[in-house]
């Protein structure tokens, strides 16, 4: 039966134009990419857009650098995007930018609405202020020493060595990251969104099914400590949009970023019959959903809803999160050469690979999802050529020499054509639901019925000693019939290979409504010669997109999530006796666990030989704490214990560190054949 047609609309976030698209961006836009495609495969209207996310401080920073204008920047980094995203199959209906007009009438008008519909108040803050640069300071652009523990170089907002939080204007000795002087303190007036005013609304919003349960659960963390005013406002210099009536006051990049979907979609209409008011207005019965990753909830499901509600537009259908992308189990890092832009796996590799990979470990969970790279190679070589194409390269070569590239009238196993047809709900529901991996298990296990098919028929002995034309075309004509339904599933995964299947055999594969022509065979129909469909991945290649790690000037150059200090000086000269106080010892981390509610610190139990110790580590940027499990690293044995926020630290683990957060951390290890408990001198 086929379904009742829907309207969807679905976006995937705004990558920022300022650094490259990476392989953790990949994997929301492919998972976004597939749904929407499997959408148009089961026949519905699926619109898809996207957009730059052009706005604000790293922006402009980033084009001041360069010495250019912040609008030079985000058309060469768009380009760029648009050229990675077009190679990755990624189906776009459009993807425009956040500085457009559209994006700008949206904003003064949703800022307008709120304003009238009395959900913004005004009220001065004190910021620090770069004298020199004559700026305002995010805390990111602010470093200094800790408050609470006097631990040198720490972050604006909290400390690595202690995990004390706090505001920038509390930290000592601060300085501007950007111009190395003196914050001062200054007092702006700001606009703040009245979220509370939303609490009901959202609270009855959350919980009709469209979160997924991790999500629910963290918003109920939210609504109990209570919806806090958000700042939507930032003073000049600023790249973005200035606020009507408010000279040199700009809309902060977060108040613009989402507003870039409606205006997206609001440019592709224009430009196209659709109609913005059946996808926007509040009676709208079209679907709306937003791909995002987990660090970004708290503007798509609480500001953008209280955003859209309170100024008279629908509420997104629902937010489908995902978590983050590990490289071999760790945190991508320039420095470690697993940073690995979508440019730099395109020249190696065929981006089906990853499109397959990705949708073979996804779900519809909030989980991190591992790159692993002999995983990847075995997985993808084993599954799409060793699986599904080898049943085609079984067959093909049979129908074209013998049969003059002619399919048989009837299928040789007619049950087992309806058994792979009967698996459709299944996997169809697989892929409405975003369980992806669940849908890719399921096509394999057929896949591998498939295969076992033709072992169990021989066709190439049939060939060679019966001559029985008849049945050696119906056992090739069923295997190329399930090799095209094998295909058809695959369709929204594998673009390129779906293409390539259409040519080959001749029929539709991954045209809109094809989901609805699974159950007819092909019979009696002509296809094309083959060619080999999908090389198997080389381990050479695979290995080759990894080992670019990025050289230094690079690292500053491009995606630097923020601007680098400069090496730190060599500190005050110490005599051996003073270094003999530090008591450095051989240990074995035991356990490794995250801390709740830190950003920063991962608690570990370490082995010092006998002893057991927990201490906090401010490296949970650079490691996942499975990893850490088992390995031996080297501790500060006697420094005195110090009470933290989330419980005592009896000890410190030495780690070589950067500036710059995920790059720039690496624990040290004693060589093999060390033991727990032995002194380090
Ligand atoms: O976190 C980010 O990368 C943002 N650029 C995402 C914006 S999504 C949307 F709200 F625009
Ligand atoms: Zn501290």
């Amino acid at each position: 039966m086929t379904p009742q047609p829907r309207t969807i609309l679905v976006t995937s976030a705004l990558p920022y134009a300022n650094g490259p698209i990476h392989l953790g961006h990949l994997v929301e836009y492919i998972q976004t990419d597939i749904w929407a495609r499997f959408q148009r495969l089961c026949g519905h209207q699926a619109y898809y857009v996207c957009a730059e996310d052009t706005h604000g401080t790293p922006i402009m920073l980033k084009a001041r650098s360069e010495g250019i204008d912040p609008e030079a920047l985000i058309e060469r980094i768009g380009e760029e995007h648009r050229q990675d995203f077009a190679d990755f199959s990624i189906a776009f209906d459009n993807y425009y930018t956040t500085h457009s007009n559209e994006n700008r009438y949206f904003a003064e008008h949703i800022f307008g609405q709120l304003q009238s519909n009395g959900h913004i108040v005004q009220r001065t803050i004190t910021q620090a202020y770069d004298p020199v640069e004559e700026m305002f300071l995010p805390d990111r652009f602010i470093r200094g020493t800790c408050p609470r523990c006097s631990a040198k170089d720490q972050n604006g907002d909290n400390c690595e060595v202690c995990g004390a939080t706090y505001t920038p204007t509390d930290l000592k000795d601060s300085v501007s990251v950007i111009s190395g002087a003196t914050p001062v303190t200054k007092d702006s007036e700001h606009y703040f969104v009245k979220l509370a005013n939303f609490d009901s609304m959202l609270r009855s919003w959350t919980g009709s099914g469209r979160l997924q349960t991790e999500v629910k659960n963290k918003l109920s963390e939210w609504f109990e400590t209570g919806l806090q005013d958000w700042d939507i406002s930032r003073d000049a210099p600023y790249f973005g949009f200035e606020i009507p009536g408010a000279s040199g006051k700009y809309f902060y990049v977060w108040l613009d970023a989402p507003i870039g979907y409606m205006a997206s979609f609001r440019n592709l209409c224009d430009r196209s019959d659709l109609d913005f008011d059946a996808f926007w207005s509040p009676d709208a019965t079209t679907e709306l959903y937003h791909f995002v990753g987990k660090d970004i909830l708290y503007f798509h499901t609480l500001f953008w809803p209280a955003m859209l509600h309170g100024s008279g537009f629908r509420t997104p259908t629902a937010v489908f999160t995902h978590g983050f992308l590990t490289i071999n189990g760790q945190k991508m890092s320039k420095s470690r050469g697993t940073f690995i832009t979508a440019r730099a796996y395109l020249d190696h590799l065929d981006p089906d690979y990853l499109r397959y990979y990705f949708a073979a470990k996804l779900n519809n969970r909030v989980e991190d999802i591992d790159f692993n790279v002999d995983d990847f190679v075995t997985r993808v070589n084993s599954d799409l050529v060793g699986k599904v194409v080898n049943i085609a390269s079984r067959c093909a070569g049979f129908i074209e020499k013998r049969f003059q590239g002619t399919l048989s009238t009837q299928l040789a196993d007619p049950a087992l054509f309806k058994h792979f047809v009967d698996a459709n709900q299944s996997i169809t529901e697989a892929y409405e639901g975003r369980e992806f991996s669940r849908a890719m298990r399921e096509i394999m296990t057929l896949a591998d019925r498939a295969n076992q098919y033709i072992n169990d028929c021989q066709p190439w002995v049939i060939a060679r000693e019966t001559g029985q034309d008849d049945q050696l075309q119906g056992i090739c004509t069923q295997g190329l019939n399930l090799f095209r339904i094998l295909m058809i599933w695959l369709a929204p995964v594998v673009p390129g290979l779906a293409r390539r299947t259409q040519e080959f055999l001749c029929c539709n594969i991954a045209d809109a409504g094809n989901l609805n022509d699974l159950a007819e065979p092909l019979a009696g129909h002509k296809i094309g010669p083959f060619h080999h469909l999908l090389n198997r991945i080389e381990m050479k290649d695979a290995q080759e997109m990894m080992e670019k790690p990025l050289s230094l000037e690079q690292r500053s150059s491009s995606d630097s999530p923020g601007p680098h200090l400069a090496a730190e000086p060599i500190t005050e000269e110490i005599t051996i006796d003073d270094f003999s106080k530090v008591d450095l010892r051989v240990a074995r981390v035991q356990d490794a666990q995250r801390v709740e509610g830190a950003d920063r610190l991962l608690q570990l139990t370490l082995d010092l030989g006998g002893e057991v110790r927990q201490v906090f580590a401010g490296i949970k940027a650079a490691y996942e704490p499975e990893t850490l499990v088992g390995r031996h690293v080297v501790v500060v044995a006697n420094l005195a214990p110090r009470k933290m926020r989330f419980g005592v630290s009896s000890g410190m683990i030495l780690a070589g560190s950067g500036s710059d957060d995920a790059d720039g951390i690496f624990l040290l290890a004693p060589d093999d054949g060390a033991e727990p408990g032995m002194r380090v001198r």
